[in-house]
């Protein structure tokens, strides 16, 4: 009781102190693991529109994804019953197929389903191979019961925070295209620029927030576009002195919609739709800003952007090849871009091109 006890409160005092749902359940399962004293724990959500369960977190394997009618997890899921087994091989219901695949061998299985609010079946809950017994006490059921309230909530937690991430993103993708009709550059360049700029901002060390608000700033750089007049915007042939001054607005126009806002997403994305035609020599525009006057944000989209504008093939121009791009950025270090920044994306250009392959135009 002793031991359990100790357990208990080492886990009550992480899991209080932890903020990120995935941890949260990671902690749970390691602490189900430890108090029931099992060898393996694994948390199963729900994919409604799948109609699977996979494993949010689980203990020893890779990601694990099965038919919500499979298995013993599938039974618990759909009966809402608690399933206590001493021998997972003499039950009918067990699927031995993932065991074939990893070469483990299950014994005792105890699997519970986890309920929303509302008690709608969510998720499943399953701990596997007791140790130092054949089979799982009632304590541990109790025990992985309370284990599983909370499991309940967080899960529930993490569906609502991942619907309104991805409802959030969403938004932010679709607004940053309003100029989709009149702009040749295509949505997934928008979502490229972001993704890039993930890479270097993960690269010089900012942190997870950062990096996240990153990601969804730097789409809307071109977002001032809608203040551009359609004459100036979807001239086909070169632009006038005058329209190129007109132009280059939208960098203020991008920066007047997105200011203002006490969100700090929207400030970066603000300083961004500023910055990023600025140049670290000062000869970009619209207010020539040097150096570090520009913002490591601005600093971060320029590359991004122009990366991605000179590999991709457009109407009025074909796609640069890799060389042709080295080159571009190793003549323009310390000019157009960030010095450090440009020896950081040279090193990482791989990773640049696998998102530039795995979200290419056609794919829209
Ligand atoms: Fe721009
Ligand atoms: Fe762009």
């Amino acid at each position: 009781m002793e031991r359990k006890l100790k357990i208990l409160l080492e886990y009550t005092s992480k899991i209080t102190n932890e903020k990120d749902i995935r941890k949260i359940l990671i902690l749970l399962t390691d602490l189900a693991k430890e108090i029931i004293e099992a060898d393996r724990c694994s948390i199963f959500l729900h994919d409604d529109s799948k109609g699977t369960l996979w494993t949010i977190v689980a203990h020893g394997v890779e990601r694990i994804e099965i038919p919500d009618n499979k298995g013993l997890v599938g039974h618990v899921f759909n009966s809402g019953e608690v399933l206590n087994i001493n021998d997972a091989y003499k039950d009918r219901r067990f699927d031995k197929e993932i065991d074939k695949k990893t070469g483990y061998r299950t014994k005792s299985v105890l699997t519970m389903p986890l309920f929303d609010r509302n008690g709608k079946t969510i998720g499943v809950f399953q701990v596997i191979n007791k140790k130092n017994s054949e089979y799982f006490s009632n304590e541990d059921i109790n025990l992985l019961k309370h284990i599983s309230l909370y499991a309940s909530s967080t899960l529930e937690n993490a569906i609502l925070y991942e619907k309104l991430k991805k409802a959030h993103q969403d938004v932010i993708y679709r607004l940053s295209h309003a100029t989709k009709f009149k702009d040749p550059e295509t949505q997934n360049h928008i979502i490229r620029v972001g993704l890039y700029c993930e890479i270097l901002s993960k690269e010089i060390g900012l942190n997870e927030d950062e990096v996240e608000i990153v990601k969804l700033a730097a789409p809307m750089h071109d977002i001032g576009k809608v203040g551009i007049p359609d004459r100036v915007l979807l001239k086909p042939g070169k632009l006038d002195n005058d329209e190129w001054e007109i132009m280059k607005k939208h960098t203020i126009y991008g920066y007047e919609i997105l200011k203002g806002s006490e969100s700090y997403l929207l400030k970066v994305a603000s300083q961004i739709a500023l910055e990023h035609h600025e140049k670290w020599d000062g000869s970009g525009y619209p207010y020539g800003k040097k150096g570090e006057e520009i913002s490591i944000y601005g600093r971060m989209t320029a590359i991004s952007d122009v990366f991605d504008a000179l590999t991709s093939e457009r109407p009025y121009k074909k796609a640069w090849s890799i060389d042709e791009t080295l080159e571009f950025f190793k003549i323009n270090r310390g000019k157009h871009f960030d010095p450090k920044l440009t020896d950081i994306f040279i090193k990482n250009i791989d990773s640049f091109y696998s998102i530039k392959r795995e979200l290419r135009d056609e794919d829209i």
